[in-house]
């Protein structure tokens, strides 16, 4: 029989404990009740014939009791040590440990190239001003001065939406009217924003794409005006960098121009500009007698293309993260 006492203190002392509650379970097996050691010192009075070996058995599950009883005791100290440790932690932060790094991403190439036309507008007095890209026919074409069989009014250009006399604009140039209708000038405004026409898709054409918008309206506005205004962003953007205005047409600014930048030995058109017809300031009762301005629509993703060389104007819109991770962050 001490033997096998022996064995079950050997046992005991190898095993391995891994928390308080595995803890409670091994004191009831040894120590409860209906335990272990209870089991052997109830054995302990069918040992016949020797009174010795009685008390010998006695005094080894009694010490091997107080044994067991001292170790678990020390266990759930440190158990409860370690408890109290971890709920300490939840509630103390250390503001002073350097943070864990998140990857915020990056800006889209479209974003950056935007962002830096805007800069270079503000510095010469242009507020930024955003319009809805829901539109109606008045903001998007008639204040214009869209005739009613201009190809842009067909549903083969434009998203009309169903059930609505509304549209998916297809220019920026509809801000221009919600701004003067509310503003008194003298008015300078951009505003950068996406536009959509019912175009297929491929490597130089979306249904979706970006420009920005600029308009200056007050006493005396001359098309000088807009062309030093023009050359200081080309200025700034692209650097010393030669250009030209060819003459063109839209149904809102008259005279109308195109500026076409020399880019790799190839002219590539840049913006649409003019001076803001006087039917369109009539439109929106603004006396053309005293008023007058320019105003100018910028696309976004053939600058961008041309400033990151790249070739396919699909790349912006996929949302393919090797392909936009390329870009430095600006701000
Ligand atoms: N709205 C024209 C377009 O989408 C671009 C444009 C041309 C805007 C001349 C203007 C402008 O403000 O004066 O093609």
């Amino acid at each position: 029989m001490l033997n096998k006492i022996k064995k079950i203190k050997k046992d005991f002392f190898l095993l391995k404990i891994n928390s308080l509650s595995e803890l409670e379970i091994l004191k009831k097996k040894y120590l409860g009740k209906k335990g272990i050691l209870n089991f052997f010192f109830k054995e302990i009075k069918f040992i016949e014939n020797s009174e010795l070996e009685k008390k010998k058995i006695g005094f080894y599950l009694n010490s091997l009791k107080k044994d067991i009883e001292i170790y678990i005791k020390k266990y759930k100290q440190i158990f409860l040590k370690k408890k109290k440790k971890i709920k300490k932690k939840d509630y103390f932060t250390d503001f002073t440990k350097p943070g864990n790094k998140k990857d915020l991403g990056s800006r889209h190439p479209i974003s950056i190239i935007e962002n830096r036309i805007i800069n270079i507008f503000n510095k010469i007095g242009f507020k930024i001003c955003e319009g809805p890209e829901i539109e109606n026919d008045w903001y998007n074409f008639t204040a214009l001065n869209f005739p009613y069989n201009h190809p842009a009014r067909e549903m083969q250009d434009t998203f009309f939406l169903k059930k609505s006399n509304k549209l998916l604009r297809t220019h920026t140039s509809s801000v221009q009217i919600r701004y003067m209708e509310k503003n008194t000038p003298p008015i300078r405004v951009i505003s950068p924003g996406r536009v959509y026409r019912n175009e297929k898709i491929s490597s130089n054409s979306h249904y979706l794409f970006h420009q920005i918008e600029g308009f200056y309206l007050d006493k005396k506005v001359s098309f000088k005006d807009l062309k030093n205004t023009i050359n200081f962003f080309i200025k700034n953007f692209f650097g010393k960098s030669i250009t030209r205005f060819r003459p063109s047409y839209f149904p809102f600014t008259e005279p109308s121009a195109e500026l076409d930048i020399l880019w790799n030995n190839k002219w590539l058109e840049i913006l649409g500009c003019g001076m803001i017809d006087p039917i369109v300031l009539n439109n929106i009762n603004i006396n053309s007698e005293i008023y007058s301005g320019f105003a100018f629509g910028i696309g976004i993703e053939r600058i961008t293309l041309m400033i990151y060389n790249l070739n396919d104007i699909r790349d912006f819109f996929e949302n393919d993260l090797r392909f936009l991770k390329q870009f430095k962050q600006e701000f």
